[in-house]
This record gives structure tokens, sequence and C-alpha cells, in this order.
């Protein structure tokens, strides 16, 4: 372990912290989110939780018009494998005022119980404690609460920080709030701090400095890459120097399969680093673990954030499904915390042996046509093919397109995989693509690189001279 994880490791959730005031978001929120207000039926709503109270406030259906009488779910034990016939299969059931939960309008920052085991598992997971200026809300999957945050800070023509490449299910948010990007270089250990450091350091004083910083530190999706210790120090410290939010998008948090021990997350580095909580605003998901069809996920980080996202929510999707939040809330109390860990650690086990079935493959068929990494969290490989490339008219070395050659050639071929283009947000072209490994079998996922590696083949031949 190095020393300065080791250092850190040392230090326990003891330690005082500085919370940061809410001004400092005030001044860094959009326009449109100082102006919501919380909606008026849903500001009350919560009141109704209060015992005693005898509430005519919303409109909810009454629980005996709904046509349902229970809910019967079948859950294998955590760590266990589906199709294993000496696994036994746990019934639970749902009913009487749980089923009354489930198929009722609730909070928007989610069931209470719900919301407090997810607030004491961060608080387990993430080495944080209780009263540091934090909670959670739970809401609709990470996707939403995303675009909800990137409009909670951005005005038009606000400056933003993002890997390159980035999330391509976040640059259509980011484009269509015409927003100015600042795409930060990524190697093998994550954002290039120097870089950052560089870019912030050199600001233009005429233009208004970037208020947040966009990051997927584990597995990132697009390039699979994990950020190191040493570089979410250095980010960390960044970001106190020139008042910019950290985003942690973190959907592969537990999906991380590396060799070395798991760099601790931006949310626990900041009250270690710093000594000053506020400055990360963690994005979870329970997707890639429990289920993507739930719609699920959670933020974590400073309350004036998480209020400004609900205000939002209240007036859109109003709160997550309520028989989603059920039925994990279900499952989670059966299996507590350790439960939970046990079940995400099996399932990186099973995304690592699928990174190595398609390690091998591309070994076997794209030697010499691309150029790759390994990724050591998630399900994505970022795969640089040789495309062949072009000269501008200034004799600029221009990258092939590989938008053109999937598009064009590759889908013919049958065989389908994300264009790099996708994943920046400066327009440029690029000879990258994105490859998941997360579903196909081996023999499938043998087929479809040779395909890709055949269809390349033919396209450098044809475009050589
Ligand atoms: C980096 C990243 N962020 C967010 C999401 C959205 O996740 P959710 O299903 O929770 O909306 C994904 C999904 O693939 C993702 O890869």
């Amino acid at each position: 372990m190095p020393s300065s994880e080791a250092a850190l490791r040392a230090q326990g959730s003891e330690t005082k912290v500085e919370v940061l005031p809410s001004q400092f978001y005030e001044d860094r929120l959009s326009t449109v989110a100082r102006a919501r207000k919380p909606s008026p039926i849903w500001d009350l709503f919560s009141v109704e939780f209060n015992p005693g109270i005898l509430s005519m406030l919303a409109g909810k259906p009454h629980p005996d018009t709904f046509p349902f009488e229970y809910i019967q779910l079948g859950i294998r034990p955590p760590g266990s494998e589906p199709d294993d016939p000496s696994v036994r299969v746990q019934d639970l059931t749902i009913r009487d005022d749980e089923l009354a939960t489930a198929l009722q309008y609730n909070v928007t920052p989610g069931i209470p119980e719900l919301n407090q085991w997810m607030f004491k598992m961060m608080q387990e997971v993430h080495k944080r404690g209780p009263n540091e200026g934090w909670r959670v809300s739970i809401g609709p999957g990470s996707q939403d609460l995303l675009y909800k945050a990137f409009n909670a800070f951005l005005n038009p023509g606000d400056m933003v920080m993002v890997e390159g490449p980035t999330y391509p299910g976040a640059t259509p948010i980011l484009e269509a709030l015409s927003c100015q990007y600042v795409p930060i270089d990524t190697d093998q250990d994550g954002i290039i701090a120097s870089e950052l450091a560089k870019i912030l350091g050199n600001w233009d004083p005429s233009k208004p400095m970037p208020k947040i910083l966009y990051t997927i530190p584990f597995g990132s999706n697009p390039s699979g890459v994990t950020a190191s210790l040493e570089r979410r120090v250095e980010i960390l410290k960044l970001s106190k120097k020139y008042g910019f939010i950290i985003l942690e998008d973190d959907p592969y948090y537990f999906l991380y399969y590396g060799d070395a021990p798991r760099p601790p997350s931006y949310f626990t580095l900041e009250k270690q680093v710093l000594g000053e909580v506020g400055r990360v605003l963690r994005f979870d998901s329970f997707s890639k673990v429990l289920s993507a069809g739930f719609r699920i996920g959670w933020l974590t980080g400073p309350e004036r954030l998480l209020a400004a996202i609900e205000c939002h929510s209240a007036t859109s999707v109003v709160q997550a499904s309520s028989l989603s939040q059920v039925v994990i809330l279900k499952l989670l109390r059966e299996w507590g915390v350790e439960g939970l860990v046990k079940h995400a650690d099996k399932v990186a086990k099973f995304y690592k042996k699928r990174r190595d079935v398609m390690a091998a493959c591309l070994d076997r068929h794209l030697k010499g046509l691309a150029e790759w990494s390994q990724p050591d969290a998630a399900m994505f490989y970022w795969l640089k093919l040789k495309l062949p490339s072009s000269v501008d008219l200034k004799s600029v070395t221009i990258e092939g397109d590989s938008t053109v050659f999937i598009r064009s050639k590759a889908i013919d071929r049958g065989v389908l995989v994300l264009p790099g283009a996708t994943a920046f947000v400066d327009g440029r072209q690029t000879a990258c693509v994105r490859v998941s490994f997360s579903l196909l079998t081996e023999k499938e996922t043998d087929e479809a690189i040779r395909r890709l590696a055949e269809v390349l083949k033919e396209e450098i031949h044809s475009k050589s001279p």
C-alpha cells in the first residue's frame, strides 16, 4: 500500500472537519436553480408523517381501490450463483402497510426508512460521520440526478470541466445547456492533475472560473480508467485552491476488481485530505448491482445542493418509484450492508472474468490493428482503432473517423460498438470506440471481435496507398 494511502487510512472517522457554509453553494447555483421554490404540496407532504396528524392535504388515491393483494419476491442469498441447485431461494412478500407504501406517493428524497438505511450505509462504506453537513437523496436513477445536477449549476455560457473522454450519456445534457467545456486529458491513472493545474493556473481572468468538474472515478465510462489515489488527492487539493465542486459519478464503485486496494472515493478523501467537507457531490446507482430496471440511484452531498435538485424533482418526476424503493428496502433489510457488499463483490468478480475473456479475444484478433489498456473496474474497453488518418489543409493530421466506420461498415458486417465521438464534447473526430463486455458469451465475444477485426483490416487495406 503506498505510504500516502496508509497515512490516509490511519485517519479515522473521528477527524475534526470544517463544513462549508451554504453561501458557498448559493454562489455556484444556476439562475434557474436559485429561482426554484419548493412545490407547495410536496413541501407540506413530509408533515403527513408527523405522529397524530390528520391530513387532508394530498390527492393520494385510496389503497382499497388498487387491485393488488401482495407482491411475492424470490431472492437468492448474497454471493450465490444463479444456476446452483443447492441455493435456497428465499420468498419475501410485500403486503399490508408495506404494500400500501409501495403503491402510494412518497416524499421526494425517498421513503424515509430506505433513505436512513442508505445514509448509514454511506457512513460505513465511505467512512463519513453523520454530522458533517451532508445527507442522501434517492432518485430515479443516477442519469436523472446527473441531468438535474447539471441544470442546478450551469447557466448558458458557464464553464464545465469534464474528462476527455467522458460519459456519452452526459454529453447531450451538457450540449443542451449551451455551456462551454474544458476537456481534461486522462491517462491510465485518471484525470491528469498537472494538466488541470496548468489550465486553471493560466485561466483567462475575463472568463468565469469553472464551477464544477465532472468525473467518473472507477472504471470510467467509456475509458475504463480508475483514478489512482494520488490523482484523487491532487484533484481535491485543486478543488479547494480553485473553488470548484467535484461531481463524482460513481455507478461502478462496487464493480472494482483491480489487484491494488480500492482507492477511497472523493467523498471519503475530502474529509481526510482537506479537513473540510462539502466539495463533493456523489452519484451512486443500484443499476449495475441490483437491477437497472428499478431505476434507483442516490445522491450524497451537501444539504443545499440536494435541496436544489429535490426542488427540481418535486415538480417533475416527484419521487423515485415507491415500488422499486420498497423492493430494495425489503432486500436490504434481509441482507444488511454486509450482504450488499458480499453480493457486489460477486458481481465485480463476474465482470473481471468477462474482462479477461475480452482481453484474450482482443489479443487474438486485434493485435496490431488497435491499442487498448486493461480496465480494473466496470464493463468497458476503450479501443483506439488504427483507422487511416488524414491531413487537413493546414497540414494537421486528423485521426480516422470511427463514427463513419461503425455506422457505414461494421454494422453491415454484424458488429456494433459505440463510436468514440459520442464521448467528447468538443465535436472532435476520433478513431476510438467503446466496447462493452457485460453481456455476450465467450463464444459471441470472440466472434464479435473477429468481425470487428475483419472489417477493420478491409478498411485499412482499402485506404492504403
Ligand atoms: C457513468 C455513468 N453515469 C450514470 C449512468 C446512469 O445510471 P442509472 O442507471 O443509475 O441512471 C451510467 C449508466 O450506464 C453511467 O455509466
